[in-house]
């Protein structure tokens, strides 16, 4: 991963953060703390695979937000752009996106980490059991989790988002065609991406049973 590359990519903006050596202690906090999580994701999706014979996780993305979205947003709710309160507000900067094969897996994946004794559950989203309007699913969990150093102990905040496959194809063409069309979306073009999503989850669902079937059967 580039991080320190990335994170600097659009210059030092004046007072956030004050320094390089601000941005490279962020930078390993941040990636050190997302290692974590992904590799305690990795090892329940082993014994999961060892138990059940097939593998809950599809793949797993990770990425460190970049200074300048880390920045803009701070700009949107009015933050002021101080180190200290990033670190308290912004619980997004680690980010890792677990692509599962059933709704189920999800809750039996993030109910293993809520029993893990070090990982401090901050927030929940269940954008699964209450979509979003627009149809968007996913459940979202940021959970902090101390990282040792040489002389002391940091909580670092990550994001979790997980998601079936389909709820991943609609969720990745959704943002890039937001982000592709400069005019505004009409009402009815959004109610055909809407539907889409709906169409997708029932797709999930249906997966989901034939999945039951099966493995009944045996
Ligand atoms: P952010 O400030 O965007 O982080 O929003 P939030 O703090 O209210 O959190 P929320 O759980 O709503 O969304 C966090 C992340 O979920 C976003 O950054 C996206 O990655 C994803 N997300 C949320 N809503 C949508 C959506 O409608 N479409 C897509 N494609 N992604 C979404
Ligand atoms: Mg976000």
């Amino acid at each position: 991963m580039n991080d320190i590359k990335d994170l600097a990519a659009c210059g030092i903006p004046v007072g956030f953060p004050t320094s390089v050596e601000q941005i490279r202690e962020m930078t390993m906090l941040y990636s050190c703390a997302m290692r974590e999580v992904c590799t305690k994701l990795e090892n329940l999706s082993q014994e999961f695979e060892l138990n059940k014979a097939r593998n809950p996780i599809q793949h797993i993305n990770h990425r460190l937000k970049r200074l300048e979205s880390i920045r803009n947003k701070m700009i949107q709710r009015d933050l002021p752009l101080e180190y200290e309160t990033m670190r308290d507000e912004i619980t997004d900067i680690a980010g890792i996106r677990v692509i599962c094969s059933y709704i189920n897996d999800i809750y039996a994946i993030s109910n293993m980490l809520k029993q893990q004794d070090d990982l401090l559950i901050v927030r929940e989203k269940d954008y699964i059991a209450n979509p979003k309007v627009n149809g968007y699913r996913s459940y979202h969990l940021i959970v902090a989790i101390p990282v040792f150093l040489s002389s002391e102990k940091q909580i670092i905040p990550v994001e979790i988002q997980m998601r079936t496959i389909a709820m991943d194809f609609w969720a990745s063409l959704e943002h890039q065609l937001r982000y592709k069309s400069q005019s505004k979306v009409s009402d009815s073009t959004r109610q055909r991406l809407t539907n889409i999503a709906e169409d997708t989850f029932r797709a999930d669902l249906e997966m989901q049973q034939i999945y039951e079937e099966i493995s009944a059967i045996g």
